[in-house]
C-alpha cells in the first residue's frame, strides 16, 4: 500500500521504516529540510537501536523515500498518518497547531479519497476536529473551482513505541488499537497491518485516542505506585526490589513498571499525563488520582536529592559524577529526564558535575551549562566525592568499580535506577545508596 507519514521525529521515523519493512511504500514528510537532507542521506538523527541498517535497505531499495512537501506525499499515498510533535502548552494542555497545519494542508492538496490517521497523541476528539478542518477546507477547495465532493475518513492509531526498543515494539505490538468510523477506514488499516498478524483493538476514534491516554496514565501510575511504596520501605527496613518482585509474580499485577527510581522522565509520561489531566477537567471530571501520580513522580527527585544531601553532608565544592543523563537507557533523549532536576539542584547548591552518558551527551550539551563531559566513566570518577547512576545503561553493569573507587576521593554510590546489587557494592566497600533499599540505612 502507498502510505504516507507526516512528522519524521521518533514516532514517524520509527513508523515510517517499519511499515516499510512490512512491504508498503513509504513517503515520509517532515518540515525541517536539514532533517530531510539527512535523512535521505541513512543519517538518523536520534539514537535507537536497528532504525538505521533498516533506513539505509529501504532506502537503497526505494520502499522509503523522504520530502518536505505535505502535497507531494498526500498525491502518492491513500493512507497518510499524523505523527508531527504534540507539545504541551504552559497550562497542560497539548499544543495541536502541528496537527491542525497538517490537516489543512492535506485537505487542500488531495483530489481522491484518502485515510487521515492520527498517530501523534492527541486529546480525545480530536480525531472529530481534524475531519472537521478537512472538510471545512475542502469546501474552501470547491468554492475556488475544484471539482465534486472528495471522499475521506479519519482514524485513530495511537501509538505504543517506547524509545530504545521501538522498532522490536512496532515489530511485535500487544495490541494494535484503531479507532474507525466506517468499514473503508478498517479494511485499510487491516490491511495495513496484516503482515504483523496483531491482535487488532477496532473502535470508534474516541474510545481509540481514550486508549492511549489511559494506558500511559495507567503505565505512569503503576511507577509512581511503586515509587510511594519505596519511602515506605526506607523507614521499615524493607527492600522495594523484593516487594516488587513478591508482587509481580501476581499476574494481575505483573512485574513490569515496578522499577522504583527517581521517577518517569521521556516525551511521552508527563505530557500525557498532564494532558489526561486537563482533559479530564474538561469533561467535569477531577482526576485527582493522576495529579498525586504527578506530585509522588516530583517527590521522587526531590527525596533523592534530599538523600545525596544527607549523606554528603555538604554540597558546595563537592565534586559529584553523574553517570547517565538520558531519561533512560537506549536512548539519546533528554526530553524530561529526571536528570536535568537533579543536576540543576546540585548546581544550585555549588556541586562541581562531571557527567558521562555513552549517548546523551550531544543532546545533554543543549540543555546544561558549565558540566564537565568526561570519555569514559573511569576519568568521570576521578576526584569524585560521590557518583550518581542516573540512567540505567547495560554498559554501567560492567564496570570496574575497583578502579573506579580507586579514583574517587570518597567512595559514595547513590543508585537512582537501583540498578546495582546494594550488597555487592558495599563489600566492593561503596557506601551505597539505592531507592527504598533500607540495607545500608540500617546499617548506618
Ligand atoms: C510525536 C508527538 O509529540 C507525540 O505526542 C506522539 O505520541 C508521537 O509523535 P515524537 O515523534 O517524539 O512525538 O516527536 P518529534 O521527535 O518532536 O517529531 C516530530 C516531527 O514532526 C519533527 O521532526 C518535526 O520537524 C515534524 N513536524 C512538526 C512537521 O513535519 N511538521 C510540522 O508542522 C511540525
Ligand atoms: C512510553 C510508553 O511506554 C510507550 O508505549 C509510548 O506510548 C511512548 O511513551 P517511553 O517514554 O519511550 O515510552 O519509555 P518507557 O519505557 O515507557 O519509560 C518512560 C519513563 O518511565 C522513563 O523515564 C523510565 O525510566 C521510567 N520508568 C519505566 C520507571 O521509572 N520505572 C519503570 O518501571 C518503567
Amino acid at each position: 500500500m502507498n502510505i504516507a507519514i507526516v512528522g519524521s521525529g521518533y514516532v514517524g521515523l520509527v513508523s515510517g521504516v517499519c511499515f516499510a519493512h512490512l512491504g508498503h511504500d513509504v513517503i515520509c514528510v517532515d518540515i525541517d529540510k536539514e532533517k530531510v537532507k539527512n535523512l535521505r542521506a541513512g543519517k538518523v538523527p536520534i539514537y535507537e537501536p536497528g532504525l538505521e541498517v533498516l533506513l539505509k535497505k529501504y532506502l537503497k531499495n526505494k520502499k522509503l523515500t523522504f520530502t518536505t512537501s505535505i502535497k507531494e506525499a498526500t498525491k502518492k499515498s491513500i493512507a497518510i498518518f499524523i505523527a508531527v510533535g504534540t507539545p504541551s502548552k504552559k497550562n497542560g494542555d497539548a499544543d495541536l497547531t502541528y496537527v491542525e497545519n497538517v490537516a489543512r494542508e492535506i485537505a487542500l492538496c488531495m483530489d481522491d479519497y484518502k485515510l487521515i490517521i492520527e498517530k501523534s497523541t492527541v486529546p480525545a476528539e480530536t480525531g472529530k476536529k481534524i475531519e472537521r478542518t478537512i472538510k471545512l477546507n475542502l469546501q474552501k477547495k470547491y468554492r475556488k473551482g475544484a471539482k465534486n465532493s472528495i471522499d475521506f475518513d479519519v482514524a485513530s492509531n495511537p501509538e505504543f513505541l517506547r524509545e530504545g526498543s521501538a522498532i522490536e515494539d512496532f515489530m511485535n505490538p500487544d495490541r494494535v488499537v484503531i479507532g474507525v468510523e466506517s468499514k473503508k477506514a478498517e479494511k485499510l488499516l487491516r490491511e495495513i497491518y496484516r503482515p504483523l498478524k496483531p491482535k487488532m483493538v477496532v473502535t470508534n476514534i474516541n474510545s481509540a485516542e481514550l486508549i492511549k491516554h489511559a494506558s500511559n496514565s495507567f503505565l505512569a501510575a503503576k511507577i509512581s505506585f511503586i515509587n510511594a511504596v519505596s519511602q515506605i520501605c526506607d523507614h521499615l527496613g524493607a527492600d522495594i526490589e523484593m516487594v516488587a518482585e513478591g508482587m509481580g509474580y501476581d499476574k494481575r499485577i505483573g512485574r513490569a513498571f515496578l522499577n522504583a527510581g527517581i521517577g518517569y522522565g521521556g516525551s511521552c509520561f508527563p505530557k500525557d499525563v498532564d494532558a489526561f489531566i486537563r482533559l479530564s477537567e474538561k469533561s467535569g471530571y477531577n482526576f485527582r488520582m493522576l495529579k498525586e501520580v504527578r506530585a509522588v513522580n516530583e517527590e521522587q527527585k526531590e527525596n533523592f536529592l534530599k538523600l545525596i544531601e544527607e549523606k554528603l553532608w555538604i554540597v558546595k565544592g563537592k565534586t559529584i559524577g553523574v553517570l547517565g543523563l538520558a531519561f533512560k537507557s537506549n536512548t539519546d533523549d533528554m526530553r524530561n529526564a529526571p536528570s536535568i532536576d537533579i543536576i540543576n539542584a546540585l548546581k544550585l547548591e555549588g556541586a562541581k558535575i562531571k557527567a558521562y552518558d555513552p549517548e546523551g551527551m550531544p543532546n545533554a550539551k543543549k540543555v546544561f551549562k558549565g558540566l564537565t563531559y568526561c570519555k569514559d566513566p573511569y576519568a568521570l570518577a576521578k576526584g569524585c566525592d560521590c557518583l550518581l547512576l542516573l540512567t540505567e545503561w547495560d554498559e554501567f553493569a560492567k564496570l570496574d568499580f575497583k578502579k573506579i573507587k580507586a579514583a574517587m576521593r570518597q567512595a559514595i554510590l547513590f543508585d537512582g535506577r537501583n540498578f546495582y546489587h546494594d550488597q555487592d557494592m558495599e563489600a566492593l566497600g561503596f557506601e551505597y545508596y539505592g531507592i527504598g533499599r533500607s540495607l545500608t540505612e540500617r546499617k548506618g
